[in-house]
């Protein structure tokens, strides 16, 4: 068609039937950044100021250069926080953008803006410093779960509950202790976030394209300016390395999956059929067409938003995993990896703390509970091993034989009379009954870390502590 011959930037002929555009179009599209990656902007222009600062005390460039680069940079940075700044595509990435303005307001002296460095090291740069600043988010977000958790400890270190395995009614335990197992969890991820920013904390900026550079640059000068502890040391590492946010991202899948573990009890547990806790309005939806529902929509979230962070995790390796030193463009695809798991961990972990903090807990229906499916058996066993002196292999058969009985008669343990038990094994006697109840067993767990009262108390005054 005359079209097609006419127009050289229309689609292909032999391939281009599904694209609208031309090869040039296509390149763009695939090549640019900006649409994600403005969001490093506040970043990218830190660390231009630092640099230029660096190369003018250096005497690398003059200090009137380096005054009107600053100045010019300072007014970008009003201009795009006062969404008065045009995004070009053209210009490919936030660093092209940044810099094309800056020409554009001081003229000829923006050219010495990017002597001694390259945007590979200044990408390196922007994006370990937005990681950083979300680590040390991350960290205080996961102080503030954590501050919740100790808050409902605390309130309810007696209150007793069924503690499970598989599910099943295990053995009594406090929902306090309970909660204070999320305290460990969510403990190990604040540790693994302030590991993450130890091993970040080496600024990128003079490792230049992937050699470093010929000019008398001072990278420990920089590297003070931006707030990291050291520069990088090896220039070729430096624009290769993506561990940082790698870490950022593990770090998150994991609390993800501490999250997502966390939202899947909240659902169970606020089922009519379990009961143990209600939740609050702010963190429930009714049902359209049955009323009287309640869901807990935020938790099921949670635990979706655990599936996307993964994802992010699997990209990012994938990604890297073939790259030869040092730079490849394919390094480009990092960044909405990480900005997307970020916004799902930051939602995850706030509406996460809401719940935790806004739920009612109904003690009434966990007691209950606690007491049901034989929660006391092991207590039974550990009496006839304590004061009947059998081996416990033996008082676990003579236990089950009398749980089998309590089954047949559809009662408790405790509701068994003292002749059956006898009948079962001659030497029990009334004592018994003294450890049968769930507050019993639950307060004989004096064990470091049991679940004891006492011991979920010392639990908590050492994570206030350190809280
Ligand atoms: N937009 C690029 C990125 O995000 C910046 C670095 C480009 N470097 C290059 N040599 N093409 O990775």
């Amino acid at each position: 068609m005359a079209d097609d011959t006419t127009d050289t930037k229309s689609s292909n002929q032999m391939w281009g039937g599904r694209f609208a555009s031309g090869p040039d179009a296509i390149m763009e599209e695939i090549n640019a950044s900006i649409g994600f990656d403005k969001k490093l902007f506040a970043q990218d222009i830190r660390g231009s100021i630092a640099h230029a600062t660096m190369l003018a005390h250096q005497g690398i460039i003059s200090t009137d250069d380096k005054d009107k680069i600053v100045h010019g940079l300072n007014t970008i940075l009003s201009e795009i926080e006062g969404g008065n700044f045009e995004f070009s595509r053209q210009l490919e990435d936030i660093h092209m953008n940044v810099e094309a303005r800056l020409a554009t307001l001081i003229g000829p002296a923006a050219g010495r803006l990017h002597t001694a460095r390259s945007r590979n090291d200044q990408v390196a740069l922007d994006f370990r410093l937005w990681v950083k600043e979300e680590l040390q988010k991350t960290e205080q977000m996961l102080t503030g779960l954590i501050a919740a958790f100790l808050d409902r400890a605390e309130e309810h270190a007696e209150s007793v509950m069924p503690g499970f395995t598989h599910l099943q009614t295990a053995q009594p335990v406090t929902f306090g202790h309970h909660c204070m197992a999320y305290v460990e969890m969510f403990g190990r991820d604040r540790s693994r976030v302030r590991h993450a920013i130890e091993h970040l904390d080496e600024s990128p900026i003079g490792a230049a394209a992937l050699a470093g550079t010929g000019y008398p640059i001072d990278r420990h000068m920089t590297a003070k300016a931006l707030g990291f502890r050291e520069p990088t040391r090896n220039s070729i590492d430096t624009v290769s390395d993506r561990d940082f946010a790698i870490e950022f991202l593990s770090a998150a899948a994991i609390a993800g999956m501490h999250l997502s573990r966390l939202a899947e009890e909240i659902v169970i547990w606020s089922t009519p059929q379990f009961g143990f806790v209600r939740l609050s309005d702010a963190f429930s939806t009714g049902s359209s067409i049955m009323p009287q529902k309640k869901n807990p929509d935020a938790a099921e979230l949670v635990r979706a938003k655990t599936g996307r962070i993964n994802g992010s995790l699997v990209a990012l390796l994938t990604i890297m995993k073939g790259l030869p030193l040092a730079y490849s463009k394919d390094m480009q695809e990092d960044k909405e990896q990480v900005f997307d798991a970020a916004e799902s961990l930051e939602l995850a972990i706030a509406a996460m703390t809401g719940m935790v903090r806004d739920m009612t807990v109904n003690t009434a229906r966990m007691k209950a509970a606690a007491g049901s499916g034989y929660s006391t058996a092991t207590d039974l066993a550990d009496w006839l091993v304590r004061e009947a002196g059998l081996p416990f292999r033996d008082a676990h058969h003579v236990t089950g034989r009398a749980v089998a009985l309590a089954e047949s008669k559809g009662c408790d343990l405790a509701e068994l009379p003292l002749s059956d038990l006898q009948a079962i094994h001659a030497d029990i006697t009334d004592k018994v009954y003294d450890v049968l109840t769930v507050e019993a067993s639950v307060a004989s767990r004096k064990s470091f870390g049991g679940t004891a009262p006492s011991e979920v108390r010392k639990q908590i005054a050492f994570w206030r502590a350190r809280n």
